[in-house]
């Protein structure tokens, strides 16, 4: 880095699974769109595919085993305690959980309020938790969608950044709906850290609040 170029946005990424949209940041960053760079990518399962993907990509990879912090009553701060060690070392400025199947503590959520985000696979404030898509099939909703939301101490309860909708077509199967929510969440997620990136987010009680963006227009994310 020369003397005048300006410092990139560092990233962290969660992750327990497979890590598709761990992917499409790196997608975003590769191809331009998406000003930051990912620090660390940290997960609590060992064989996470995400981890896999982060090395293809030259991104540093690590599993925090949760056993050795098992059996103590104070074991989800204390795994935090050392997750935030690792955020702290590798100089993370914003958190993202992206299929983090681990609930956060206030060790972490209070030192990075407004600056961690999580994605979720319904329009919330329906459907937290999980097995969301055939909680919305079976509640017969037209629109399911996603949001990318700030983290609070409640579940998926935190400020909302952007949502998208996706509908709920006839004889969809919670993996079909599944998959097209995914699509979206591929769209939203790097967009919500760039918006971050840029100073753009100004989060007002439950409210945030994007600088520059216009009316709303008609379409299926917002804003876009
Ligand atoms: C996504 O559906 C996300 O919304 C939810 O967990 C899933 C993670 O998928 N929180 P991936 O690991 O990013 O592919």
């Amino acid at each position: 880095m020369s003397a005048e170029s300006p410092r990139l946005l560092r990233l962290a990424v969660l992750l327990s699974g497979r890590g598709s949209n761990l992917q499409a940041i790196i997608d975003a960053i590769e191809g331009g769109t998406l000003s930051a760079e990912i620090a660390v990518v940290l997960s609590n399962k060992q064989d996470a595919a995400g981890l896999e993907r982060a090395r293809k990509h030259g991104v540093t990879a690590l599993w925090l085993d949760p056993k050795p912090f098992a059996g103590r009553p104070d074991s989800r701060e204390a795994y935090d305690r050392a997750v935030l060690e690792i955020l702290q070392k590798y100089e993370v400025d914003l958190v993202l959980l992206a299929g983090y199947m681990k609930i956060v503590t206030g060790v972490l959520v209070k030192t990075y309020e407004n600056r961690m985000m999580n994605i979720h696979p319904s329009l919330l404030p329906s459907f937290p938790g999980l097995d969301v898509q055939k909680k919305a099939i079976e509640h017969g909703c037209k629109i399911a969608g996603c949001t990318v939301h700030f983290v609070t101490e409640g579940v998926d309860e935190g400020p909302i950044i952007i949502q998208a909708a996706v509908p709920v077509l006839e004889g969809d199967t919670p993996d079909r709906l599944a998959a097209r929510i995914l699509e979206q969440e591929h769209q939203v997620y790097p967009r919500a850290i760039q918006l971050y990136a840029e100073g753009r987010l100004k989060v007002e009680g439950r409210r945030v609040t994007v600088a520059g963006i216009g009316e709303a227009t008609t379409g299926f994310r917002y804003p876009t």
